[in-house]
């Protein structure tokens, strides 16, 4: 779909369809307001009446209005009048695009960014309209048959800006709307690509095609050969119960010069878990397809780095390879040395993601980062502590911490901070290692989290568990593509932009 701002008052402008927002209880945008002035009162009487309102989402869609020159006229409810909520902002326009989906419009032109949302100027309404509007509009249907796939008409949407002047800031905007909206769409196709497709080897084929016509985008592979050398025991005991080889991609982007240290992002690239020897219950563990979404946002955000020429220097780190049984799989009890030389027993086979990062994040030191963050499907803990709203946040730097707490208020793509204090690095203890590799029942997304510390303490870092955030089960099971609107924003924001 094709973004661009638009002027011109909401009852001249031709377009498929002008969306325009009313408000509660029973108030008129301006946009609105010249509509039903231009159609003798028709959208007042429709409120009136109650066919209409401006409940936070509601939409009425209006066709062959008179003394109007669109088509047909969406009236979406954005709440309050004196202030709309971020929440009820990004409501209104999922429903104006699934609206506009179901209709017959080819363009569109939403008023909807005029709105006032609390604390947010209007690029953010811009952008955020672009984020919406894609994320409602996302299919994953390349794997069904041609019938069932769907056809999509809308080709254009029109943002209302109130004057030619505003066109250079509303272009900037739905740029970095339309970056945001591409790496969300990459993250969402791969996590959602089932285990058979979506393997190593596909994810190193996806990292390559990413540096297809961009000089300043690096892609190298390391192989099981390659990681032996450099002693990867952990990350090479996971791989070794799968007939999948593993990968090691890096990805280097080059936006600024060789002497500014990057900042990288290292992704769980489990392409499946089934758990290994210590196996899962049968019960959704189609899910675990999934395991590799903090992967699909470092491909994300590289994505959007790439297409925002962003001024910094980023490398996306994945450590990739299936967890499964096998005779040669991991089994409990076993240690293992990981690249640091500290080694490792482990008691769950379950417990896969810190083995294979811990590998990744010894690895990251040699690029002498300005800051590492990792991004992980890592604990079914995080899930029962903070849900689906907000990822999980540890690290061992609190300024980092904070720049990642406002880059997803910010993006609305929100983390929650939770203690990496030493106190629980006790529950890590094994007789017969360095450390084992669980922590037992209590705060499992911490104790993780302790795992990983032990193997930064060379690096500015921090940990995303984005396992109840990554994807929806249920009837709209799918990959989110969070975080990378957070990723993308912490980068935009170091950028200076
Ligand atoms: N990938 C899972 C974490 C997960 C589980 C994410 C369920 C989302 C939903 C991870 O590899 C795992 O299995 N973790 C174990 C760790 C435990 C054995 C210490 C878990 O959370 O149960
Ligand atoms: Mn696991
Ligand atoms: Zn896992």
């Amino acid at each position: 779909m094709k973004f661009a701002p638009k002027s011109g008052s909401a009852h001249t402008l031709r377009t498929g369809c002008a969306v325009v927002a009313v408000h509660e209880p029973r108030g008129l945008s301006s946009a609105a307001a010249q509509i039903d002035q231009a159609a003798g009162g028709a959208i007042t009487r429709l409120l009136r009446r109650g066919d209409a309102s401006g409940k936070p989402g509601k939409v009425t869609m209006l066709h062959g209005l008179p003394g109007i020159a669109a088509e047909r006229v969406l009236l979406v409810g954005c709440g309050a009048k004196r202030e709309t909520s971020e929440g009820d902002y990004r409501k209104a326009l999922t429903a104006m695009a699934d609206a506009l989906e179901g209709s017959g419009a080819r363009d569109a032109t939403c008023y909807l960014v005029e709105v006032k949302v609390t604390d947010r100027d209007s690029a953010w309404r811009i952008r955020t309209a672009v984020e919406c509007a894609s994320a409602a509009r996302y299919r994953f249907d390349q794997l069904k048959s041609g019938d069932n796939k769907r056809a999509q008409r809308l080709a254009n949407l029109g943002f209302a800006v109130a004057s030619r002047r505003g066109f250079p800031a509303a272009d900037k905007a739905i740029a970095v709307g339309r970056a945001i909206a591409a790496g969300v769409e990459l993250a969402r196709d791969l996590g959602n690509l089932p285990g058979n497709v979506c393997t190593p080897s596909y994810l190193a084929d996806t990292a390559r095609g990413l540096k297809k016509g961009h000089r300043n985008v690096k892609v190298t592979v390391l192989e099981q050969a390659d990681m032996e050398k450099l002693g990867m025991g952990a990350l090479l005991s996971v791989a070794r119960g799968s007939r999948q080889p593993p990968k090691l991609i890096a990805i280097e982007y080059r936006g600024a010069g060789k002497e500014k240290a990057p900042h990288v992002l290292v992704g769980k690239g489990i392409t499946f878990d089934s758990g290994g020897i210590s196996i899962k219950p049968a019960a959704a563990m189609d899910e675990m397809k999934f395991d590799m979404c903090g992967a699909a946002s470092v491909f994300g955000a590289l994505r959007a780095c790439i297409d925002l020429k962003l001024p910094l220097n980023v490398v996306g780190l994945v450590p990739s390879c299936e967890n499964l049984p096998d005779g040669a799989a991991n089994k409990p009890g076993d240690v293992v040395t990981s690249m640091s030389g500290q080694t490792i027993e482990v008691l769950n086979t379950d417990a896969e993601g810190r083995l294979i990062l811990c590998d990744a994040l010894t690895y990251a030191e040699r690029y002498a980062p300005r800051s590492v963050i990792d991004i992980a499907t890592l604990t079914g803990a995080c899930v029962i502590a903070l849900g689906s709203p907000a990822a999980g946040l540890l690290g061992n730097d609190a300024r980092l911490v904070d720049q990642l707490l406002a880059a997803g208020t910010a993006s609305g793509d929100r983390a929650w901070q939770l203690p990496l204090w030493d106190d629980y690095q006790d529950q890590l203890k094994s007789n017969f290692a360095d450390m084992a590799n669980i922590g037992g029942r209590e705060a499992g997304t911490i104790t993780a989290a302790c795992f990983l510390a032990r193997f930064t303490k060379k690096l500015r870092w921090a940990h995303l568990d984005i396992a109840g955030v990554a994807w929806r089960g249920g009837h709209h099971k799918g990959a989110t593509g969070r975080p990378v609107p957070m990723l993308v924003q912490y980068l935009l924001d170091r950028a200076g932009a």
